[in-house]
């Protein structure tokens, strides 16, 4: 039988991605190393660590705990600080698009670190994180504030001149995916990124009858396989709401390639990994490319655009 060639590039908006599998923000890629293992795998970009404008040591430890079906965690954005980030991008000679994560703690630190990028030709693009569930004393992520973020979004367009894309929280209500897509389409935003953790749930050791995690008395954001069916369902429904031209990566639950395939049945033009990375370490790149390429193959598919987005209804 002779096997037809299977292509997992993918176009993130303008963006051109040689496969569309690559790491979420905050997992293996903060440090040096970790960066560069993502530059030296076979991910089709690379994502770092949501910055803020100073390095932040985050939150008491143990803030991360993971079990069969998913990962709990607290981190509190730990960080190098956003010019660790520019200096080791700026020394790195690579053709893979670059995205910096950044996550201000306030509206006006956002401003600041967005300009900031916008100063560096090596970033390709920036996804802006508005939906870190795990800040001590935080105001509400701006994701969740239908309010506040028009005005915060018209401020950054009035400067930025980077491809920049959004970090979405999960969203529970039809008519809250709506409301922020009605407003996110107002904007020459690139792409949304759905979805973050789930917020303030909870693990516990039976054993102990005590949380596993450290801070917030154990509250923390939830990711891994438990969390596929609301990922999958925002990707939906901001697929059918957004704009055409803004892509969606997914993210959320994903561990084997047919997951990529659901993400992408769903409306994905990428995916991003976070827990899996976490459990399986930089080879889980190779094995998820392999899987999906050949879970393709099995379904006679030649490249993601026969699927894109063609997720029936039950008849
Ligand atoms: C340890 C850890 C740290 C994370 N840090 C960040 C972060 O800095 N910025 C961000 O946007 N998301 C962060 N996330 C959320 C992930 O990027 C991702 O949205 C979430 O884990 C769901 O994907 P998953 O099911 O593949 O884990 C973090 C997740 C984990 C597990």
């Amino acid at each position: 039988m002779i096997m037809k060639k299977i292509d997992i590039s993918s176009t993130i908006n303008r963006i051109k991605l040689s496969s569309c599998i690559m790491n979420a923000s905050g997992v293996l890629c903060s440090t040096d190393q970790e960066l560069s293992n993502l530059l030296n795998s076979s991910t089709g970009a690379v994502l770092t660590k949501s910055c803020t404008s100073i390095p932040r040591k985050g939150n008491l430890k143990p803030r991360y705990f993971e079990w069969n079906m998913g990962s709990i965690n607290s981190m509190g954005l730990p960080n190098f600080g956003i010019d660790f980030y520019l200096n080791f991008l700026e020394k790195k000679k690579t053709k893979k698009p670059i995205f910096l994560s950044i996550s201000g703690l306030s509206i006006e630190e956002n401003f600041f670190l967005i300009k900031k990028a916008n100063l560096y030709s090596k970033i390709t693009a920036v996804e802006l994180n508005l939906s870190c569930p795990n800040i001590i004393d935080n105001e509400e992520e701006l994701g969740y504030n239908f309010y506040k973020i028009s005005d915060f979004l018209k401020n950054i367009f009035k400067f930025n001149k980077k491809p920049l894309g959004i970090k979405l929280p999960p969203y529970f209500k039809d008519k809250h995916i709506k409301k922020m897509a009605l407003i996110l389409n107002q904007f020459p935003i690139f792409f949304v990124t759905c979805i973050n953790s789930l917020p303030n749930g909870i693990f516990i050791d039976t054993k102990t009858e005590s949380t596993v995690i450290k801070p917030k008395k154990g509250f923390g954001g939830i990711g891994g396989p438990i969390i596929k069916p609301f990922a999958l369902a925002n990707i939906r429904k901001f697929y059918t709401y957004l704009r055409k031209d803004i892509s969606i990566i997914g993210c959320g639950g994903i561990s084997c390639g047919k997951d990529i395939f659901e993400h992408i049945l769903c409306g994905a033009s990428a995916v991003q990994i976070g827990t899996q990375l976490m459990k399986e370490g930089i080879s889980v790149f190779e094995r998820l490319e392999k899987e999906f390429t050949i879970f393709l193959q099995k379904k006679n598919y030649t490249s993601i655009n026969n699927f894109k987005g063609n997720l029936k209804s039950f008849q």
